[in-house]
């Protein structure tokens, strides 16, 4: 369904020079799969988000949503941003709704669905707050359902869980686990945490620092529904302890000093 093909992205810099964020990335993800993309800080997780939504140019090979070269935003892809992006002056239930209004895509029973996802993410009762009068955690669990309000068949995530406490992004996880098996979407979640992306994911993708590679793809063959009891288990031990050999990988002189 997504097609990201010999991908490059390169950044000229201020000073005249350029960082190649990602160089050859190459990932094909399947209709309604839900693939995590871990890697170290400034390996280009945001950036291949960003091509794949359609925010950002490749300099050099190309994203496919069904065969079609992504030229720009699409109505059927909805993005999570990494810090939230609300608008300050609209209540949460507006927030929620905005992108469905914009679209010409808001009905008699919008703002209905809006209310139930809110309170699926705890926010019952603050639909008529604005964003300043919410803490960080749930300002991004309010853009989370401004995603979701608009059942997209690609719903891209870039660490959307990282404001949030221990407790509340489990209990997130979850939801959105459950949210995703009752909803077809492809889901591609961008982490910094090995066991999250473990959790959730059909396949993990690990990317290596600057310029940001695939280094391997992680089948995760976890029983689905998942739950947090499955962390003890010698599947989910081996797929996470793979995946973090490739993270802390360090050159053998280094070890070796
Ligand atoms: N608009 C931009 N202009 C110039 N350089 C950029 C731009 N966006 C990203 N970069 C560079 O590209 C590289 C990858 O950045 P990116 O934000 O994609 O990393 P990341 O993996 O999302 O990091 P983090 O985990 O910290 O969010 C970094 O070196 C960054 O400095
Ligand atoms: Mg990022």
């Amino acid at each position: 369904m997504i097609a990201i093909e010999g991908v490059g992205k390169r950044f000229a810099g201020r000073d005249g020079g350029a960082v190649q964020a990602l160089e050859d990335v190459s990932i094909a993800i399947r209709p309604g799969e839900f693939v995590a993309i871990v890697g170290a800080s400034g390996c280009g997780k945001s950036t291949l988000l960003r091509l794949i939504a359609g925010l950002a140019m490749p300099t050099s090979g190309a994203v496919r949503i069904e065969g079609t070269a992504v030229t720009g935003a699409r109505t059927d892809t909805a993005m999570v941003f990494q810090a939230p992006t609300l608008l300050p002056w609209a209540d949460v239930l507006r927030n929620v709704t905005f992108p469905m209004r914009l679209m010409h895509r808001a009905g008699p029973g919008t703002e209905d669905a809006a209310r139930a996802l809110l309170a699926r993410a705890g926010l019952a009762g603050f639909e008529t707050r604005l964003p300043r009068e919410l803490s960080g955690g749930m300002q991004q669990r309010v853009a989370i359902c401004r995603a979701l309000l608009q059942q997209p068949r690609i719903l891209l995530m870039d660490e959307p869980f990282g404001a949030l406490d221990a407790l509340t992004r489990e209990e997130m996880s979850l939801e959105l686990l459950r949210l995703w098996t009752e909803t077809p979407m492809a889901v591609v979640f961008v982490t910094h945490s090995i066991s999250e992306a473990v959790l959730l994911a059909d396949r993990v993708v690990v990317m290596s620092p600057r310029p940001g590679r695939v280094v391997d793809v992680v089948e995760i063959d976890l029983p689905r529904p998942r739950d947090f009891a499955q962390e003890a288990s010698p599947a989910f031990q081996a797929a996470a302890q793979r995946i973090r050999a490739h993270i802390f990988r360090r050159p053998a002189a280094k070890l070796a000093a």
